[in-house]
């Protein structure tokens, strides 16, 4: 298989205070097509900046962002909006319109766009399906569970059909077990529609949980990459190590740490 997403030394400062801050100093990514591959990095690592070039929310100083047979970088503003509707991506904060229902935040995008609106229904409804949310359709973010107003993200994400979807922290703001649900629901999506996943997290576990391939990403480059079993049983890179110990930690507490008797 080829691969499907190809970053090839990607840099990206930015301004601060006058002073340059380099937050991605020489990105090498290949992701193939229909992996859920996962990078995973501590907070400030430059996962949420590497996330938004690969839309261009970000424009990168120099590198190479290719995506199937595009390239990201050297598209002109018409092209990559249409470029971009076939990347979703899925936010922390779910990043939800409070004043509008269920069914017009995820039908928004294609509101913009000047989708006629019974292809608009039709494609709401499906997509609400496939994320478990026919019946809250009228309700407002306001009176949905953090799980569900992910399943609103989600399904806004999923309503252009991407080829790519990007999930930058998406489970981080929920409790485990929603934060279960959540996952299973992206593997169901990429299992029914070959979605490509790249599934950006500080939380090993989901990438354990969900992703074959991962890559450790530390300020500013990728510094271990590979099978997710593989680098679990033989990281290599401090911070690789550094995940694996507090995963495996929190999976087999010390008994002697335990709630005592
Ligand atoms: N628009 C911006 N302007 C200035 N600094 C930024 C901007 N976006 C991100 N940064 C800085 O880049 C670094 C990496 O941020 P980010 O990509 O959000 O990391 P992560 O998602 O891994 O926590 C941080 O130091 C952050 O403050
Ligand atoms: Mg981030």
């Amino acid at each position: 298989m080829s691969n499907y997403v190809e970053i090839e030394s990607l840099h990206k400062s930015f301004q601060v205070h006058g002073e340059t801050l380099e937050v991605l100093k020489g990105v090498n990514l290949s992701i193939k097509k229909g992996e859920i591959f996962g990078v995973i990095g501590f907070s400030g690592a430059g996962k949420s900046t590497l996330a938004r070039c690969i839309n261009r929310l970000e424009t990168p100083d120099s590198g190479r962002i290719t995506v199937g047979d595009t390239d990201i970088l050297s598209l002109s503003k018409k092209e990559l909006l249409q470029a971009r509707k076939k990347i979703g991506v899925v936010f922390q904060t779910f990043n939800l319109f409070e004043a509008k229902t269920v069914y017009h935040n995820i039908a928004y995008p294609l509101r913009i766009s000047g989708v006629r609106k019974a292809e608009i229904d039709k494609r709401v409804r499906e997509t609400a399906e496939l994320v478990g949310l026919t019946e809250k359709l009228n309700a407002y973010p306001g009176g949905l569970s953090g799980g569900q107003k992910q399943r609103v993200g989600i399904a806004r994400a999923l309503i252009n059909e991407p080829d790519l979807l990007i999930s930058d922290e998406a489970t981080s703001a929920l409790d485990p077990q929603t934060t279960l649900q959540i996952l299973d629901l992206l593997k169901e999506i990429n299992r029914q529609k070959g979605i490509t996943i790249i599934m950006i997290t500080h939380e090993l576990d989901a990438i354990r949980y969900s992703c074959q391939k991962m890559a450790v990403l530390q300020d500013g480059l990728i510094i271990e990459s590979g099978e997710v079993a593989e680098i679990f049983r033989n990281p290599h890179s401090h911070t690789g190590k550094l995940f694996a110990k507090v995963f495996f930690e929190l999976q087999q507490p010390d008994l002697n740490d335990g709630d005592g008797i």
